[in-house]
């Protein structure tokens, strides 16, 4: 029935209509300039049909001012609102990449449904969400916006969030359309640089890079987002590869794909298309229906189909899957069913968001260090709360979130402590900044941790730090922060180092010297009160790392599905004529799945269901898991295989399973898993998913480099 209202709707649009619908703009300035420097009253250009969406418009009143005139358009089209809701719309939860560290998957969906909840409550329609990149270079910004270096994990996480963000689905007032991007490739950047160029083999794409895109798809993903980048030579978005062969054609996409902000235009200093209206015709060849900002478009697409370069079939088609969106919203029922103010006030910001968000934090968190139990902290004890983050606010927030002026909202780590334990437990020296090369506040710093029990660091990166072209060529942290963990150090107080950063950062001098670490990220509106639960306890950190974090930037790209080459070296100290470094280890710093608890885990009692398996016949795995410590917790069980031989390598461990499982103290659990033939199958060179015959090796762990069981098992044909 929708397909007829589009068609019946297409057949009244003149081209110029159809154009418009294809057009996107900005909408934060109203009246603002074009890439030619010719002003646009955006208003007017609703009412004549030129305007098919606009991003950056947000709340009830501002998008049902545009909405209006809208309907004052001939043909009365809805206009669709979108924004980047990438962690939360006004309550703030963590980073992306911070959530997947949790590895729970119900509550990165509960997440991204809030989110969508308040953003549609707001007015929105539409969020650039989820970001699916698989990035294993952290100098990369945003990495802070993905779930990390593994296509398993992050094709979980990337349905997680699309089922999150569409709620009930298209229609649901309480749910936004996700924005599945960017596709694709772009977090394999050259040396981490954003926008760089991306070359990489069709096998590496296709069994890394594209797997959580696919299940994005699968999870009902309403839109795509092309890339900046470009890909073996093509930028992403003339790729027909992609769009047309890949999304559309062998994916069967139904949904639209839009542009990155300028991507069309940028095809020009690519060096892809001579000028705009190049790009504008090869846009759309390749499959990008709907232009974000280049205006190439709206410029040029009425010339290309009058001088027969672009066919008409190429423009009703990516006009019909736009409005196809818009019925499905709902959108031709009642443009305004997503504007009301009085929903908007109860649903934007409820106190149960909040709770939600504290949740998602403290489960975000990973302890990477707790030498001797220090950690959880007693209530009783005298604290200096010192470092250039420990009364931050604003960075609590993050990169990507939706700008309002809510410090206020914010709970710093040093009000999370207070309201634990009361201002009068505290002391307070900020020590240095950020990017600081004066170590003026050291003494003072000093001074303080004296007159303490313990000393509670916050160091990192500021939250614009990490994120869009917010690339380090140096992620050590920055600037003096590491000699005033030294300076600390040296009082011969304990210091509990918190990090807060939007990317895996390098602290090698902490990691060997202070007795406590715990990576925060940036954890959101709730931050304080979440570092605060974790510190003493009230929550028992289950997080564990989604990306590798280097010992140096040397090592990049540092990953733990690599391959074992014709020279492995068996240790970190095996390197003469091995695949090593002379100078440090080849594992990083820190492991990807690594993260301690206060409580400790015994595995044990691997038992395969059979050592000869079957293509036909699922493997049943089980083990048991007990909870050795004094403190109930929370363990994040991981599975890998190895497929010992092959007609292409296979890489030393992939992860295909992992359980979030919660003991209480001596308590024992028989954890299952079952693999099928897909979870032993790979690409071959010829791009074909194949399964071969042999021996593979089975892991079951508590990171991927603290392997505890392990069996072999044979695929008999
Ligand atoms: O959604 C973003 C995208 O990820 C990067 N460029 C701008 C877009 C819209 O803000």
């Amino acid at each position: 029935a929708t397909d007829k209202k589009v068609a019946a709707l297409l057949a009244k649009m003149t081209l110029e209509e159809k154009i418009g619908q294809l057009n996107q703009y900005t909408g934060d300035r109203i009246t603002a300039t074009g890439p030619l420097g010719k002003p646009i009253d955006k208003v007017q250009q609703v009412r004549e049909g030129k305007i098919g969406s606009l991003l950056n418009v947000k709340g009830v009143a501002e998008t049902r001012k545009m909405q209006e005139a809208a309907m004052e358009s001939r043909l009365k089209i809805p206009l669709l609102f979108g924004l980047d809701v990438i962690h939360g719309y006004k309550v703030t939860f963590p980073i992306p990449l911070a959530e997947a560290a949790s590895w729970d998957l119900a509550a990165i969906e509960n997440a991204a449904r809030i989110a969508g909840k308040e953003a549609a409550a707001a007015g929105l329609h539409w969020t650039f969400a989820p970001m699916v990149d698989i990035s294993r270079d952290p100098r990369w910004g945003r990495v802070m916006e993905g779930a990390g270096e593994d296509p398993y994990l992050g094709s979980l996480i990337a349905k997680a969030r699309v089922k999150g963000f569409q709620g009930a689905g298209l229609g649901d007032t309480a749910a936004v359309m996700a924005c599945v991007k960017h596709f694709a490739a772009y977090g394999a950047a050259i040396a981490g640089r954003d926008y760089n160029t991306v070359d990489m083999s069709p096998r590496l794409l296709w069994e890394v890079y594209l797997p959580p895109f696919k299940a994005a798809l699968d999870a009902g993903a309403a839109t795509f987002m092309n890339s900046f980048n470009e890909l073996n030579g093509v930028p992403a978005t003339a790729s027909s590869y992609l769009q047309r062969d890949i999304l559309k054609g062998k994916w069967n996409f139904k949904g639209f794909v839009v542009s990155d902000w300028n991507s069309i235009g940028e095809m020009v200093p690519h060096g892809f298309a001579a000028d705009r209206a190049d790009a504008a015709r090869l846009a759309i060849t390749a499959g990008s229906d709907m232009d974000m900002e280049s205006h190439s478009y709206i410029d040029h697409l009425q010339k290309l189909v009058t001088d027969k370069k672009v066919s008409i079939a190429l423009i009703d088609d990516a006009v019909s899957r736009i409005l196809r969106k818009k019925f499905e919203l709902g959108l031709f029922d009642d443009p305004f069913r997503f504007s009301n103010e009085a929903r908007e006030k109860k649903i934007v910001n409820a106190p149960e968001h909040k709770a939600a968000a504290r949740d998602m934090a403290r489960k975000s968190i990973v302890l990477l260090k707790n030498e001797n139990g220090l950690l959880p902290l007693s209530t009783d004890k005298k604290i200096a709360v010192i470092g250039p983050l420990a009364k931050s606010k604003t960075d609590m927030k993050g990169f990507w979130s939706v700008k309002w002026n809510d410090e206020d909202e914010l709970v710093s780590l040093y009000e999370g402590l207070e309201a634990r334990v009361g201002k009068d437990a505290l002391l307070y020296a900020k020590g240095c900044g950020i990017k600081d090369s004066s170590r003026a506040g050291f003494d003072e710093a000093v001074a303080t941790a004296a007159k303490a029990d313990i000393v509670v660091l916050a160091v990192g990166e500021t939250f614009d730090m990490s994120g869009e072209a917010k690339s380090r060529a140096n992620i050590h942290l920055p600037g003096i922060q590491e000699e005033l963990v030294k300076a600390l150090h040296a009082t011969g107080k304990p210091v509990v180092v918190l990090v807060m950063a939007g990317r895996p950062l390098i602290f090698n001098w902490t990691a060997d010297h202070a007795p406590a670490i715990v990576y925060t990220w940036w954890l959101g509106t709730e931050a304080g009160h979440a570092m605060a639960d974790v510190l003493f306890g009230n929550y028992n950190p289950s997080g564990k790392l989604p990306m590798s974090f280097p010992r140096s930037e040397g090592q990049i790209p540092v990953y733990y599905n690599y391959n074992n080459t014709g020279r492995p070296s068996s240790n970190d100290k095996d390197i003469n004529y091995r695949s090593a470094y002379i100078d440090m280890p080849n594992s990083p710093r820190y492991a990807f799945g690594y993260g301690l608890s206060y409580t400790g885990f015994k595995y044990d009692a691997l038992n395969l269901s059979t050592e000869k398996l079957q293509r036909k016949d699922p493997l049943q795995v089980s083990f048991t898991l007990t909870n050795t410590g004094k403190y109930a917790g929370e363990e994040v069980v991981q599975l890998y295989i190895r497929d010992m031989v092959a007609s292409v390598v296979r890489p030393v461990k992939e992860l295909k399973g992992f359980q979030k499982i919660m003991l209480r103290p001596g308590e024992s659990k028989t954890i299952s898993f079952r693999l099928t033939e897909a979870d032993l199958s790979f690409y071959n060179n010829d791009l074909k998913k194949i399964t071969e015959a042999g021996t593979f090796k089975l892991m079951i762990g508590s990171a991927s480099n603290d392997i505890r069981l392990e069996k072999s098992f044979e695929l008999i044909n």
